[in-house]
């Protein structure tokens, strides 16, 4: 296996033929129940939105409108080419009150999975994108004694009766960003800072409800694949030459990268955060396939005065290639790159793996073409090397509601007004769809778009 990829990935306009992909290659695109359903009201970041914790001030509201019109969305979908779809369900939708279940919303869930088969694509289903019932997270959360009783409770009644729409799911939406942002950044609910050690408590409850999805998943559909999305970030050092900088990034991609990854692959987490929580969490081998979500690459310098995150100051520098700023900073450095960094750590579960998250916030669409040609490269290429990769999820769809960044942040393939819900398909998805009806990318479209300065799509 190669070590120094830099050849592989410098096509530029030379390169002959197209780049080619598996037959089964599922080329699609990722979604997230909250941030486009629209009217959900019931669960934990809308108490965080009416608490007014949204950075940009912005409402949720009607998001992009999917409990009335999703099918308008899909119909943008089939018009790409995509022939998959990850959507979550809204566990505060689908259990209300603790034990009550809505047919109602399982209805609208089943019209949408019908939907999406009835254009030709296949649904990947995400049992938890960071949202769930305020009665839920009055409990604990996944702090709570009960928790992974109530989510296999949950993921049972889903099963069950949308089990015939599905067979790829998704458990747990990044446990370790719901974490970093809820327990060490206080940017997601509760909203803690600086709770290290808690954080690591939330990964490791997550854990454990996800192998008790996992298992009744099973059960309830043996040929099911289950996986979990994991987030990856490229801590890269300041100063490589200075030991403090690359001791401070060794820890912040143990804590963050490495802690749930560890515990699917061994069962418990790496010293120093062993000395945390439970031993076992019981969850070694517990997945059909590893999903990850990549997008950045961070810098990463030793500063004493950054005690809630380990001393680590993460920062963007401005000469690299990036997507709009949120409204605190920079989202992150755009680095298709991490791809490779993250299928190769991936691979040593020896599982499939699926990309399920990669873009990159950009209203202009400056530097989207680049990025999804570079990120496609990058496939290309690891797919010829062996790694067992079997799909990408662009992030996402339809510009959607970005959490605590509210409308400020515009990732969708395709442009939306929230206001008066008018859609524009924008060049980078002109282009995505291009790749991926043809399965290939060709020659033309690396020369094209494959450096950060040649991409402005306009129309
Ligand atoms: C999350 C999405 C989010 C995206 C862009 C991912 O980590 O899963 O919900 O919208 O990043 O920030």
């Amino acid at each position: 296996m190669k070590s120094d990829h830099s050849c592989e990935l410098d096509f530029g306009p030379l390169a002959a033929s197209s780049l080619r992909f598996p037959a089964d290659f599922l080329w699609g695109v990722s979604t997230a129940a909250h941030q486009v359903e629209g009217g959900n009201d019931n669960n934990q970041w809308s108490a965080w939105e009416s608490a007014g914790r949204i950075k940009s001030g912005d409402r949720c509201g009607r998001a992009c409108d999917w409990w009335s019109d999703a099918e308008r969305d899909f119909d943008l979908a089939r018009e790409i080419g995509v022939n998959s779809l990850r959507l979550s369900v809204e566990w505060s939708r689908i259990e209300p009150d603790e034990g009550r279940w809505d047919p109602a919303a399982i209805q609208r869930y089943q019209e949408m999975l019908q939907a999406l088969h009835d254009r030709g694509i296949q649904p990947m289903i995400c049992l938890h994108h960071f949202t769930h019932p305020i009665w839920f997270e009055n409990k604990g959360g996944f702090l709570g004694m009960e928790a992974s009783r109530l989510f296999e409770r949950f993921t049972r009644h889903v099963l069950h009766e949308l089990g015939d729409f599905c067979q790829h799911w998704v458990t747990f939406n990044e446990p370790n960003v719901y974490g970093a942002l809820g327990h060490v950044l206080g940017e997601f609910p509760p909203g803690s800072k600086g709770q290290i050690l808690r954080a690591i408590r939330v990964v490791g409850a997550m854990a454990r409800a996800h192998t008790a999805a996992y298992r009744a998943i099973h059960e309830l559909q043996p040929g099911a694949q289950v996986g979990w999305a994991h987030n990856y970030i490229v801590f890269q050092p300041a100063n490589p030459d200075f030991a403090p900088d690359r001791w401070i990034c060794g820890l912040l991609n143990e804590l963050f990268n490495e802690s749930f990854l560890q515990l699917m692959e061994q069962g418990r987490l790496g010293f120093p955060f062993s000395l945390v929580g439970k031993r076992d969490s019981g969850s070694k081998g517990m997945c059909d396939f590893v999903g990850l979500n990549v997008y950045s690459r961070f810098h990463v310098a030793f500063d004493l005065r950054c005690a809630s995150t380990l001393f680590g100051r993460v920062f963007v520098p401005g000469h690299v290639p990036q997507g709009d700023s949120g409204v605190e900073g920079p989202y992150g450095e755009a680095y298709p790159e991490a791809i490779r960094v993250a299928v190769r750590r991936a691979a040593s579960l020896g599982k499939p793996i699926y990309i399920l998250e990669n873009g990159v916030p950009d209203a202009q669409d400056r530097i989207r073409p680049w990025l999804i040609v570079k990120a496609v490269q990058e496939m290309h290429s690891l797919i010829h090397e062996g790694f067992d990769l079997r799909g990408y999820f662009h992030w996402t769809l339809t510009d959607n509601f970005e959490w605590s960044e509210g409308w400020r942040l515009r990732f969708g393939l395709v442009a939306l007004d929230p206001d008066s819900q008018l859609r524009t398909m924008r060049g980078s998805g002109r282009l995505y769809g291009t790749i991926v009806r043809s399965n290939e990318l060709s020659p033309e479209t690396v020369a094209r778009y494959g450096s950060p300065e040649m991409n402005v799509i306009r129309g």
